[in-house]
């Protein structure tokens, strides 16, 4: 077995620490770089503590190299991803940036592929460029592109890789988008479900965002790739159907539609996590990723493993991000009486 080594900028929480525990399992020599502010990497992976924002650490990260691959997760301003990229170019053969959809100028209003127009931000730009638009741009997709040309102008094109992945679900997911989904249908009775049950949705499950960077860094495959679950596969109903199943609750979903959410005021995205009635906000084509051997477990295995995820962790009593995310109790039940009488 050829063993791969490689650097997670930023390995202690979502995505990065996902990354590194799928690495460790396939016998990869991994390290971890990061602040030791948000908890410790998986067991068996090296350690470099320090802040990717001060250059002293990176020339203390750079020598403890080389690598195969550097995989940057928490790279969110131009400028600073431009300087991790000067210190570790040296020290790495290839450069895989985690990204996002939100660089589309079209997200999430158009369907989207890789082809479709990107934001324009420079490299060297710092957090201040870019704004957030209703329904449209975000001044966090200004960053992100302007990362992204970062990455490739200091790398080259054939030795970055860049993953522009949509919403990622699944255990170790901080955000809270899933678990409040599941612990609100945990609590029972009428739980207000928007929109249509039939309606598409694609996540990715954390762990196959995960498998496709390892694939990537494996080949390697240069580029950019879309990822997310295949478009008109998964549907709301399904996930939370499954939401009902796996917590083993009475709880009865109350379809509303879209209309009546909007008009009663309801936040999109947040209050009710994950919907959302632009059009294209699940029409992302991963094919050309696919076709490279993504691959996208059911939305019905990403409820089942969150939920004993957060049993495990203890997850049930924590409300993260609470104040963003999700509605609160009186304004669900409101709206439930209001419109179904229930
Ligand atoms: N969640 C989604 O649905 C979604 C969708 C699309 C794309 N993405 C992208 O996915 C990526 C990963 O997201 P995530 O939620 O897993 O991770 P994250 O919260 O963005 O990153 C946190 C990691 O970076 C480290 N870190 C933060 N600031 C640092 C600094 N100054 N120096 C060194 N290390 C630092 C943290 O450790 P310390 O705090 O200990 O330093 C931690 O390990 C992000 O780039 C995001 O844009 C996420």
């Amino acid at each position: 077995m050829i063993s791969v080594r490689i650097l997670i900028l930023g390995g202690t929480r979502f995505v990065g620490y996902t990354l590194l525990e799928r690495a460790i399992r396939a016998g990869w020599e991994a390290t971890s770089f990061s602040r030791g502010m948000s908890g410790l990497p998986p067991a068996d992976v090296r350690v470099v503590q320090g802040d990717r924002l001060n250059k002293r650490d990176l020339e203390r990260l750079a020598v403890a190299g080389p690598w195969d691959a550097v995989v940057d997760t928490s790279g969110f301003v131009p400028r600073d991803v431009l300087m991790a990229c000067e210190y570790l170019r040296p020290a790495t053969a290839h450069y895989v940036f985690v990204s996002t959809v939100s660089v589309y100028r079209g997200w999430p209003k158009e369907p989207l592929s890789e082809s479709s127009e990107v934001l324009y931000c420079p490299i060297d730009a710092g957090p201040d460029y870019g704004e957030d638009v209703e329904d449209g741009p975000t001044k966090y997709g200004y960053q992100k592109s302007g990362c992204e040309l970062a990455a490739t102008s200091s790398f080259g094109l054939e030795r970055c890789t860049i993953l522009r992945p949509g919403v990622i679900l699944g255990p170790r997911e901080y955000i809270g988008r899933l678990p409040w989904w599941l612990r609100r249908t945990a609590l029972g009775g009428h739980v207000l479900a928007p929109g249509n049950p039939a309606r598409f949705i694609q996540p990715i499950d954390v762990r196959d965002l995960a498998d496709f960077t390892l694939l990537a860094i494996s080949q390697p495959l240069a580029g950019t790739y879309n990822i997310t679950a295949p478009q008109n596969r998964d549907t709301f109903g399904q996930m939370l159907q499954a939401c009902v199943e796996v917590t083993g609750s009475a709880a009865k979903l109350a379809w509303i539609p879209d209309e009546k959410l909007v008009a009663a005021g309801v936040r999109q995205w947040s209050q009710l996590p994950l919907w959302r009635t632009s059009r294209g906000v699940w029409q992302v084509d991963s094919t050309k990723a696919q076709g490279y051997g993504l691959s996208s477990r059911r939305i019905q295995d990403t409820v089942a493993d969150t939920w004993e995820w957060m049993k495990s962790e203890e997850m049930l009593l924590t409300d993260q991000r609470s104040a963003e995310i999700g509605i609160n109790p009186d304004l669900e039940r409101w709206i439930l009486n209001q419109l179904t009488g229930k």
